[in-house]
């Protein structure tokens, strides 16, 4: 048998480089396709927090260049506030390294792997090292190869030096890596067009092995700030809330309770001492365990003011259509934004857009989280869980689970922490609140689609059925003449008078009675054509009309 002290021997501690040189896949790099997507897609998710966080508005420069068989020459460059010379080897050559994990804000990165996984798996591929080139906007542009010690998991500079004289501000990365470039579905030029689209406020030049892409900026201004938040009670888990009470900087649970968290009056922070029996005056340091779930006992039930809002910021309506629009050019486009919601104490916020027809021809869905596009593990996100949770039916939309018609889903989830299902922040989780709200925003939107859609039905199958009346025309002619002897001609102008009278009614519904029709008469008053006077309609006519309207119908398709 082997013993303990077998096993001792064999067990050390893990890095996190370690791990993840073993996992890639965790961090999204399970292919070659994929690979080069997400070095880009870290890259310019950077670019654009970093920018949008200094209040610039970001230029940024992607190129995607074949070097060698699968080997790629990747750069990205930003006009970001740059970074500064001691911080850059740790950013780029150390995984969990970052400015976003500790802090509750909207941002696109949160968790400080990001950048220095692309480092990992570029060393990995080809054994080349990032070069990055920062400055910030003081003259001196600071140039560094880095690579990753992955036993360490701290950041190996293989090459730094300064250059002086340069008026530039930002960053640069050049990755030389293994890849394969691709134009389909998810792609980085698919990840580019939708960026453009919850970006519009950013300019992005894409030098791609097949040409040069420009998305231009489509807004002069940038997007609100979204601000810090601190967490809210609600959602604090014990094991969070020992570990603050030993941390704080707070002599007393009363300003413990108000300093650290968000919406607790000093009112309220009585109120939970005292339910739970708990001294005021004490020290957060001196609070035991035991003493630290009654705490969390006694504030689920306190009623508590929802965390402040004003730490999202969500596209809004505007840009969600305009975004749609200009992107596909479609016949209908609507958006709805919900109110937002707390999710473990974590305020988020859900807005959609719905666009069909036009340049649509199938139903295509745009995810995003903190406008990032997510293009990969769309089975296992709560904005699919939604879609498929939907009777789309009930909206007069066609198709079980997934709509079958020309429409474009966008669902955009804003939040200080969205809940991915993995490192690769690919897919959103599923909680219950989340995928409620996305159904909530998705439903309200469907019902404006819905009465859309009834409305077009309903004017297809009128103009069907003046096409069926135009179709038999002379044979009806020709009858009515044989019934009532009368003259074929004037029946047949008859005939085509009132045709045209439906088909312009038709045509004014459609266009919502604003579009200015001819007055009725004027044609039938031009010398010599008249025949009679107005009221001398023919009973024809009248029995005619009577018919369409005993024939008419509501379209219930889809009620
Ligand atoms: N282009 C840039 N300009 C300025 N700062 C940057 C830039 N790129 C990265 N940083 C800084 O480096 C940190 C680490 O970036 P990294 O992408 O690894 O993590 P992150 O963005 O915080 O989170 P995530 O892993 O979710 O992407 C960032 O938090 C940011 O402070
Ligand atoms: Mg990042």
């Amino acid at each position: 048998m082997k013993g303990a002290e077998y096993f001792a021997g064999q067990q050390r501690e893990i890095s996190i480089s370690e791990f993840f040189e073993k996992n890639r896949h965790l961090l999204g790099y399970d292919n070659k396709v994929k690979a080069l997507l997400m070095i880009v897609k870290e890259g310019v998710d950077n670019a654009l927090d970093a920018t949008e966080e200094a209040r610039i508005l970001p230029d940024i420069y992607v190129s995607v260049k074949e070097v060698g068989n699968e080997r790629y020459e990747i750069i990205i460059k930003d006009n970001g506030p740059g970074i500064v010379k001691k911080q850059i080897p740790k950013i780029f050559g150390k995984l969990l390294y970052g400015s976003k994990f500790h802090r509750l804000k909207q941002n696109r990165g949160q968790q400080g792997i990001g950048i220095s996984a692309a480092t990992l798996y570029t060393q990995m591929t080809t054994g080349e090292p990032l070069e990055i080139e920062s400055s910030t906007g003081d003259g001196k542009t600071h140039k560094y190869k880095i690579k990753i010690n992955v036993r360490k998991n701290e950041p190996l500079i293989i090459e730094s030096g300064v250059e002086e004289g340069s008026e530039w501000r930002g960053v640069q990365l050049r990755f030389l890596t293994e890849g394969l470039y691709r134009e389909y579905k998810q792609s980085i030029l698919e990840y580019l067009k939708q960026t453009a689209v919850s970006n519009p406020h950013a300019q992005i030049i894409f030098d791609s092995p097949s040409g040069r892409i420009e998305f231009r900026r489509g807004v002069g201004s940038l997007p609100d700030e979204p601000r810090d938040i601190k967490p809210h009670l609600h959602g604090v888990e014990l094991g969070i809330l020992t570990r603050m009470l030993r941390e704080t900087k707070a002599r007393t649970l009363v300003s413990f309770l108000t300093s650290e968290f968000t919406k607790v009056g000093r009112k309220t922070a009585k109120e939970i001492c005292s339910k739970a029996e708990i001294e005021e005056a004490r020290k957060p340091k001196g609070i035991n365990d035991e003493e630290a779930r009654k705490l969390l006992e006694v504030i689920k039930d306190v009623k508590l003011l929802k965390p402040p809002m004003d730490c999202l910021s969500p596209l809004g309506n505007e840009v969600v259509k305009e975004g749609l629009k200009k992107e596909l050019n479609p016949e209908w486009v609507d958006s709805v934004t919900r109110p937002p919601e707390v999710y473990r104490g974590w305020p988020f916020q859900v807005e959609v857009g719905l666009a069909y027809g036009g340049s649509i021809d199938s139903p295509k869905l745009m995810r995003f989280a903190n406008r990032v596009p997510l293009l990969y593990q769309q089975g296992d996100c709560a904005i699919t869980k939604a879609i498929t949770g939907i009777d789309w039916r009930r909206y007069g939309i066609n198709g079980k689970g997934i709509p079958e018609e020309p429409l474009a889903m966008f669902v955009h989830l804003v939040s200080v922490w969205v809940p991915f299902t993995s490192e690769s922040k690919e897919a959103i989780a599923g909680y219950p609140v989340i995928i409620k709200e996305i159904k909530l925003a998705l439903q309200d939107c469907a019902r404006k689609l819905g009465l859309y859609l009834s409305g077009k039905r309903k004017y297809e199958y009128h103009k069907q059925r003046i096409r069926t009346f135009e179709k038999y025309a002379e044979e009806t002619v020709n009858a009515i003449s044989e019934l009532t002897e009368e003259e074929k001609e004037r029946i047949r102008k008859e005939f085509m008078e009132f045709i045209n009278l439906h088909n312009n009614k038709i045509t004014e519904d459609e266009d919502g009675g604003e579009k200015e029709t001819e007055e009725p008469g004027e044609e039938r008053d031009e010398p010599g054509e008249k025949e009679g006077k107005p009221q001398d309609r023919t009973s024809r006519q009248v029995t005619l009309e009577r018919l369409l309207q005993r024939e008419e119908r509501p379209d219930t398709d889809g009620e």
